[in-house]
């Protein structure tokens, strides 16, 4: 299994940081930018309610300058709904979002949410995006995503970062059987959230696994040692991560 597992970088942190002072720097596009020339092979961007990180104009440059694949991070509503029509991403994840969140807590309720998250799947597909689910490593979860016709799904692997030892141990074999179910109903599986050069590794080794979406660590790390460094480094781990998985 030494297939290339790809890497997504989400920049929303770049513009929180600009977004605290009001101006143009430091610019999450420049970051895009870089990302993909240490070895990024798509940009993650969140267009939040609030615009509290990434702003319209954003998501606006990123389609005018990236050669590589952007995946709109977005909420099911009628507004994001309307923006990702308007400029066609490659790709569009639908997450969970509450206002007061500090970041995105919880995977989606596909489940629950069926007949809200159908008409919406079915006009972002028919507009040739490819729309992935943010969910929980549950098998009700991906059942949910194949019945409300999403391709694919990213499994939150939030859980799996904040907790240690034996509880660690368990949400890595969630996110393993959760992978395997995806492959069994034939959905593509990514996974993100939370991920630091610690976690990454049995992460990335988990098989059926096509791509990590990263953000946070990467753009904190970025302070220390530059951006190009932390997404090589990072590259670096989740590759030899899925060769050592492949022997
Ligand atoms: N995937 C999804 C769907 C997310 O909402 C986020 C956070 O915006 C990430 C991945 C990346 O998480 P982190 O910033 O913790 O690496």
């Amino acid at each position: 299994m030494g297939s290339h597992l790809r890497l997504g970088v989400n920049i929303d942190h770049v513009a929180t940081v600009r977004n605290a002072r009001g101006i143009a720097h430091p610019d999450p596009v420049r970051a895009a930018l870089i990302a993909v020339g240490a070895g990024a092979d798509g940009i993650t961007a969140h267009l939040r309610e609030d615009r509290r990180h990434i702003v319209d104009d954003d998501i606006a440059r990123l389609m005018a300058v990236l050669d590589k694949p952007l995946n709109f991070e977005m909420a099911a509503t009628g507004e994001m709904v309307a923006i990702a029509l308007r400029h066609r991403p490659h790709a569009a994840c639908i997450v969970p979002e509450k206002r007061q969140e500090l970041t995105t807590e919880g995977g989606l309720d596909a489940a629950g949410a069926h007949n809200h998250l159908k008409p919406i799947v079915a006009e972002l597909t028919k507009a040739g995006i490819r729309v992935s689910l943010f969910v929980d490593p549950d098998p009700k979860q991906l059942d949910a995503a194949v019945s409300v016709g999403a391709p694919v799904v990213e499994l939150h692997t939030g859980r799996y970062c904040e907790v240690e030892g034996g509880e660690r141990r368990s949400e890595l074999a969630r996110i393993a059987a959760a992978a395997a179910h995806a492959a069994k109903v034939g959905l593509e599986c990514h996974a993100g959230h939370g991920l630091n050069f610690d976690t990454v590794g049995p992460v990335a080794a988990v098989p059926n696994l096509v791509e990590l979406n990263i953000g946070h660590f990467l753009v904190g790390e970025a302070i220390f040692n530059g951006l190009a460094d932390a997404v090589r480094r990072m590259r670096a781990l989740m590759d030899a991560a899925r060769a050592g998985a492949s022997e």
